[in-house]
């Protein structure tokens, strides 16, 4: 979408230059001529009033692209231990040691381990929050770790997690959890997970499944090395440089700071200060801060970081895109207001209509 020209974005919606022209008019943008190259805002505004659905993306063309590391979310069947894993492999971060063991609660964490990887944890979500990030195309998620309690087995919100890694295409790596029970079968969990069609490693297929225990903290070095060797056949890899593309993880209303959101860098830096968009929201970035409660300048690709200054609640899967101007922030948030508006109305009408039409 970068740098398009009218008539190049007129192709693409099928509207004429001149009514183009008018809609530009109408947000405030001076006429360029057709060949100029709008800015994405700009383009965004534009497609926006014409009922067209834009994508936007970032050229990276010239920009350094870098390793980075994966984004991981924990999926699994209630009361498998999910939490308790989370919280046993936070602890093993070496951050989380320096830091005395005290981390803020923030809805993702990074594990950073002794051979200098590291690994962003996105708390447990739920499935709704998933699906929710997922439709909005918040691919944010690089690996699900599906987490099966040895003792309980496969059970049917094993499979819903299943179904919406499958659904995203994010590959899986199975922790089975809770091997420390005497009533613990992880060969069973195996056996269950390949008649659902997991093909696991040790049965030929590229699915690791690794033994653990949140509460003795067992084989959780080795969940992370799977993870990274998964993120390494992933080739997971950013643009480093350049404006912020980033996704709201969480968001949530602190009494004295205001919209608190927190968001996961997908390529780009992040800066304090700068106007950015979130959804239909908008502000100025006041203060990042990391996972640990630290402020910073700046967030890196896949570094999860807390940020302050929104004027309103986001929500989780909102995309963050950074934009030069106050006035160009307040305007595609009042863009993007109206076709939410317009998309809620549309919705609407056609329950209603569904309503209405008499059943059989
Ligand atoms: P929901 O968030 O309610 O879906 O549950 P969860 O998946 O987060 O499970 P949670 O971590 O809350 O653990 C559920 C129960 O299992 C708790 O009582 C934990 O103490 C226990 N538990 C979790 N992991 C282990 C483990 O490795 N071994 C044993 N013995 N118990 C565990
Ligand atoms: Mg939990």
């Amino acid at each position: 979408f970068e740098g398009m020209t009218v008539v190049e974005l007129s192709k693409r919606t099928g509207k004429s230059i001149s009514d183009l022209q008018d809609i530009m008019v109408n947000v405030g943008e001076k006429v360029c001529s057709e060949f100029d190259s709008l800015s994405i805002d700009i383009a965004e505004l534009v497609a926006m009033e014409v009922g067209v659905n834009v994508k936007r993306l970032h050229s990276n063309e010239g920009s350094e692209i870098l390793p980075r590391p994966p984004v991981v979310t924990v999926m699994g069947h209630v009361d498998h231990g999910k939490t308790s894993l989370l919280d046993a492999l936070r602890q093993t971060s070496l951050a989380a040691k320096e830091a005395g063991g005290i981390t803020q609660h923030l809805g993702a964490f990074v594990v950073s381990m002794q051979s200098g990887a590291s690994i962003t944890f996105l708390d447990t979500p739920g499935h709704a929050a998933f699906s929710a990030m997922r439709a909005r195309g918040a691919a944010v998620t690089d690996i699900v770790v599906l987490v099966v309690a040895a003792d309980d087995g496969v059970m049917p919100q094993t499979l819903e997690a299943l179904a919406h890694a499958k659904a995203a295409n994010v590959p899986i790596v199975v922790a089975i959890n809770k091997c420390d029970k005497p009533g613990a079968n992880p060969e069973r969990v195996k056996v269950q997970l390949a008649s659902e069609g997991l093909a696991l490693e040790e049965m030929g297929g590229d699915i690791q499944a690794v033994e653990v225990s949140a509460t003795k903290k067992t084989g959780l070095d080795i969940l992370e090395e799977a993870l990274l060797l998964q993120a390494e056949m992933m080739e997971l890899k950013a643009r480093v440089d350049g404006p912020a593309q980033a996704y709201v993880v969480e968001a949530r209303l602190d009494k004295g700071r205001g919209p608190l959101a927190t968001a996961i860098v997908k390529a780009g830096t992040l800066i304090c200060g700068r106007y950015v968009v979130v959804g239909a929201e908008w502000g100025r970035i006041r203060a990042i801060r990391d996972t640990i409660g630290k402020l910073t300048e700046k967030a890196k690709p896949a570094m999860p970081v807390e940020i302050e200054g929104l004027k309103g609640l986001p929500m989780a899967g909102d995309d963050i895109v950074v934009v030069e101007s106050e006035e160009r922030a307040r305007m595609l948030s009042a863009g993007r207001k109206k076709k939410l508006d317009k998309d809620r109305l549309l919705k609407i009408g056609e329950e209603r209509m569904e309503l209405a039409s008499p059943s059989e």
